[in-house]
């Protein structure tokens, strides 16, 4: 998926495969007393057979007492909101990094295209 990312200036012939992305800005749940940020952009979207789409989010989380975790996921299909707009559910946990882990079950900020 991420191989059809366009690194370069977006052309027409290109334009298919130039899909929306969406900002997230959250913490992780806390573990051992703590928990991580969580923040950047999803990867484009990818569509999905019932006319839906959905992203691929990986990264790093904030760094916290000598450790970070990693986290790749796959978000939730588009969740319309009242506003027109749409976002994402991501759930998950991160790597196992000094003896534990930490949940996150939280949402994509919104953007306003509706087609993939
Ligand atoms: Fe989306
Ligand atoms: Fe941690």
């Amino acid at each position: 998926m991420y191989e059809q990312f366009p690194f370069g200036n977006v052309t027409s012939m290109q334009a298919e495969t130039y899909r929306h992305v969406h900002e997230y800005s959250d913490n992780t749940e806390l573990g051992q007393n703590h928990l991580h940020a969580m923040r950047g952009v999803t990867g484009p979207a990818i569509s999905t057979a019932n006319g839906s789409h959905y992203h691929c989010m990986r990264g790093l989380t904030s760094w916290w007492n000598d450790h970070y975790h990693t986290y790749c996921v796959n978000t939730s299909t588009a969740i319309p909101t009242d506003n027109g707009l749409h976002v994402h559910v991501y759930t998950g946990q991160t790597t196992f990094n000094m003896g534990h882990l930490h949940d996150y079950n939280k949402t994509t900020l919104a953007v306003a295209i509706t087609a993939p």
